[in-house]
């Protein structure tokens, strides 16, 4: 298949796609997203297959107002109203009972429906133009990096999908965190993201905080959870600040034979950086926001390198610290030294 590019002045053509049960990746503020017309089974099947997404993994739907919210959602419960309210549009999806017309794929059997209203001109835009909820994982193959720019779906997904709209490097660089509020006396935090734990306790109290659930339960909340994601093609590698250090693990890389990639911080690019070395500056240490915003991006841009293994820098765990940590831990496969 032909994978056309689209500018944001000509939105119509892809919405038109969209009305014809193609798909079309578009940027959101998080990262970009694969859509497909929620109501129409066709469509979103060929989002699975594009991705080659595991069929048990469900899909968010994208609404482009609140209103638009409360035909999919049997029930919006008190704190659902506040956290729309709250941070919409914005990077926060809400999990609630689903209910109209969403295409039983969307949801992977579940009786539940992730919701959010993503706050991009062009995405707000696109669900209007198609007068449809669209329904949009993040645009990569499935577990490599999240896609930060067009350049990254087109790598990943060129000849799979029908359009690719531009737009530009993402803000968030993370994707939304994930809020279960299906039985509104257990708020869950499923997937930490672009909103953090302490934004949301202070709308609606204490809520669990629970990302790995899926790991540990027989009954998977977030079924997307238990997948290795965000992993690039070379093995990745924490350097913890109880560890060995960045000097002596990148001599000990190195010495085995690796070129090292250093997926860090300013300040340790600066200090341990050598020019054997492929480096990939994440902004400045106190800087989180800056971090995830290009942790994607650095992640695959060692792809495009000679690295054979990449020493990543752990941030604070504090804002959007936590879900930072929780896709770089993944991409590490929980490996540490
Ligand atoms: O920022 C984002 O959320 C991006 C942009 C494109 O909006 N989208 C995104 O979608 O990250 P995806 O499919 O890559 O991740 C959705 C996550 C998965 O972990 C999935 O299991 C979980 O949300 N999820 C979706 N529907 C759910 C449901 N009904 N119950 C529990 N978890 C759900
Ligand atoms: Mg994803």
């Amino acid at each position: 298949m032909e994978t056309i590019w689209i500018k944001e002045q000509e939105l119509e053509k892809a919405a038109q796609l969209l009305l014809e049960g193609e798909v079309v990746t578009f940027p959101t503020e998080t990262v970009y997203g694969l859509g497909a017309d929620a109501t129409n089974e066709e469509a979103v099947k060929k989002i699975y297959e594009a991705k080659g997404r595991p069929a048990d993994n469900p899909l968010i739907i994208h609404v482009s107002s609140i209103e638009q919210a409360y035909e999919y959602a049997e029930e919006i419960p008190e704190a659902a109203q506040k956290i729309m309210e709250a941070f919409w549009p914005g990077p926060c999806t809400i999990v609630l009972k689903k209910k109209g017309p969403i295409a039983p794929t969307v949801t992977a059997g579940l009786e539940t429906v992730g919701i959010r209203m993503p706050d991009h001109p062009i995405a707000l835009q696109l669900i209007k133009d198609t007068g449809k909820p669209l329904a949009a994982p993040s645009a990569n193959s499935s577990g490599k990096p999240s896609p930060t720019s067009a350049q990254h779906v087109y790598r990943d997904l060129n000849g799979k999908i029908a359009g690719i709209v531009e737009g530009g490097e993402t803000g968030v660089g993370l994707e939304s965190t994930v809020l279960d509020l299906s039985n509104p006396e257990l708020p869950t935090i499923l997937r930490p993201g672009g909103i953090s734990r302490n934004e949301i306790e202070a709308v609606i109290g204490t809520v669990r905080f629970n990302p790995d659930l899926a790991n540990h339960s027989d009954t998977p909340v977030a079924p997307g959870m238990k997948y290795t994601h965000y992993s690039p093609t070379e093995p990745v590698i924490i350097i913890s600040e109880k560890g060995i250090g960045w000097e002596k693990a990148i001599k000990k890389y190195q010495l085995e034979g690796e070129v090292v990639g250093i997926l860090a911080s300013e300040e340790t690019i600066k200090q341990f950086g050598k020019k054997e070395t492929v480096m990939f500056s994440l902004g400045e240490k106190s800087d989180v926001i800056s971090a995830s915003r290009r942790l994607f991006k650095g992640l695959r841009f060692f792809e495009e390198t000679k690295a054979t293994i990449i020493l990543a820098e752990p941030f604070n765990r504090s804002g959007i610290g936590e879900a930072y940590m929780n896709r770089l831990e993944k991409a590490a496969a929980y490996s540490v030294i």
